[in-house]
């Protein structure tokens, strides 16, 4: 239900540009793991690209093709090596292993059926190199924030952004909070000064709850062996905005 939001890639980094402490994050983990990184909705190259620029053999994989070649055009502009494959996390064979293996920017909050995601926890075990590592992250579902989704569409003025064709997009969001398929339900509006809603596009994203999240990690034979709070490392609590997840093979 999301693929038109990937449908324009530079709409994409337009209205969510990389973030340095997310980027420094997994650039220190691939780091810390050395060796080669397998991106699971790499997007358009947000993490991979400094990663790869850092030494690290990189493969990319994403279900959009717009949002694939638009990472390809980045890499090459930079002079970056690595490699981009079309394909599903939930079912992919690369016929290799990697030292680790990343899922950033609540990339898998887009499996919404439990069977989606343990068959790709499942795919990514089959993909781990022996002591390698699945780093991922998603938000922190806030009961708060969820029951504020009441369908009523609102402008979010912090998400405003200048598009050199467009002028200044006003961006405006009407969503619900399916409780039961734990998915809230976006229609995203992109406006300009002189036309409502140039774009509009539908956003689902499921919520993985704190005490479900190393039960569906087990389903797929892996083990959370760490969780932080932010992006310095700072330990997970009810509050925090993201859970940061580390794991390994069981
Ligand atoms: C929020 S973006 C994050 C992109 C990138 N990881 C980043 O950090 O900027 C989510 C990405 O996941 C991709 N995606 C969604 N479902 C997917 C699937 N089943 N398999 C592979 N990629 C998928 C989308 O096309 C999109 O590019």
């Amino acid at each position: 239900m999301s693929e038109r939001f990937y449908s324009d890639a530079r709409l994409y980094d337009r209205l969510f540009p990389a973030r340095e402490p997310a980027v420094d994050f997994y650039r220190a983990e691939a780091d810390r793991q050395g060796g080669s990184v397998l991106e699971l909705g790499c997007g358009t190259g947000h993490k991979l690209i400094p990663v790869a620029s850092d030494g690290h053999p990189c493969v990319g994989l994403e279900l959009s093709p717009d949002m694939l070649a638009e990472a390809q055009r980045k890499a090459v502009e930079r002079g970056v090596e690595l490699d981009w494959v079309q394909g599903d996390m939930r079912e992919f064979d690369l016929g290799r292993t990697f030292d680790l293996v990343i899922i950033a920017a609540n990339s898998l909050l887009h499996l919404h059926e439990t069977s989606d995601l343990v068959d790709c926890f499942r795919s990514v075990r089959r993909h781990l190199a022996p002591g390698a590592r699945l780093v991922f992250d998603v938000f922190n579902p806030s009961v708060q924030m969820l029951a504020l989704a009441d369908g009523v569409r609102r402008r979010r003025e912090a998400l405003s952004f200048v598009d050199p064709d467009r002028g200044v997009v006003h961006v405006d969001v009407a969503e619900t909070y399916d409780a039961a398929a734990q998915v809230t339900r976006g229609r995203w509006y992109f406006s300009t000064e002189s036309q409502a809603d140039v774009v509009v596009v539908p956003l689902e994203i499921r919520s993985i709850f704190p005490q479900e999240l190393p039960l569906l990690l087990s389903l797929g034979g892996l083990r959370l062996v760490e969780r932080f709070g932010d992006w310095s490392g700072g330990p997970f609590t009810g509050d925090s905005a993201v859970q940061l997840c580390v794991c390994e093979s069981d």
